[in-house]
């Protein structure tokens, strides 16, 4: 048993209570028990969410030394060549949905890509996993829920933005709820393969 934390829990890096709450029903569901942990999460500018993500958690890991996860998302729209895509945290708090909306007006063809990258540090194991979710940016915003462009984003199979969703109904089409499922999925498998070998000997 390590003497950092207990077996099953994983510090969650960010300051986002929104993305806290999206993860939680996903880390109790798989037996895992996440702790949000904000302050910590470093923001490198980078074209890739993967260097981001995984700079974030090396960077974290170095002080805090448990078990944890950060998650880096964006919106990549495709008539604006995947704007803001890793620039989304800035694009959101300088042009909000409104200045995304105003870029995308007159324009019909209107897909866009959530995409997620989480990494997982459980020593000895390092995990990236990855998650998408198609859909359209809406003509206007709509609902009340979530956080940052929810309420302009309706993924492929719905008809109602993020914003109108419950967190469960988020969840079925979310990218972060896939990168975060596929990430703990991954360590469950890995705990049950290794559960009788002490892999920290040396
Ligand atoms: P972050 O760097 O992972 O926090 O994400 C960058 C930005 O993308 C956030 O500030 C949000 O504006 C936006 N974003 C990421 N994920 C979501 C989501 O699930 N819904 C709406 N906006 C999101």
């Amino acid at each position: 048993m390590k003497d950092t934390a207990s077996p099953d829990e994983i510090l969650f890096i960010t300051g986002n209570k929104h993305k806290y709450g999206e993860v939680l029903p996903i880390a109790d569901e798989l037996g895992f028990k996440v702790i949000m942990k904000p302050g910590y999460k470093l923001e490198i500018q980078s074209n890739s969410l993967e260097e981001i993500s995984l700079t974030a958690a090396l960077e974290a890991y170095k002080y805090l030394k448990k078990p944890l996860m950060v998650e880096d998302a964006g919106l990549f729209i495709n008539a604006l060549n995947d704007f803001p895509g890793p620039y989304s945290s800035y694009v959101f708090k300088t042009l909000g949905c409104s200045g995304i909306l105003k870029l995308m007006s007159g324009i019909t063809i209107r897909n866009a890509i959530f995409r997620s990258v989480v990494t997982l540090i459980y020593p000895p194991f390092l995990i990236i996993e990855q998650g998408e979710c198609p859909g359209t940016i809406a003509g206007e915003k709509r609902g009340e829920k979530g956080f940052g462009f929810d309420p302009i984003f309706i993924p492929e199979g719905d008809n109602r933005t993020f914003a109108e969703m419950s967190i469960e109904e988020k969840n079925l089409y979310s990218h972060r709820a896939k990168a975060v499922r596929n990430a703990l999925q991954k360590l469950k498998k890995l705990l049950e393969k290794t559960s009788d070998i002490n892999l920290n000997a040396p």
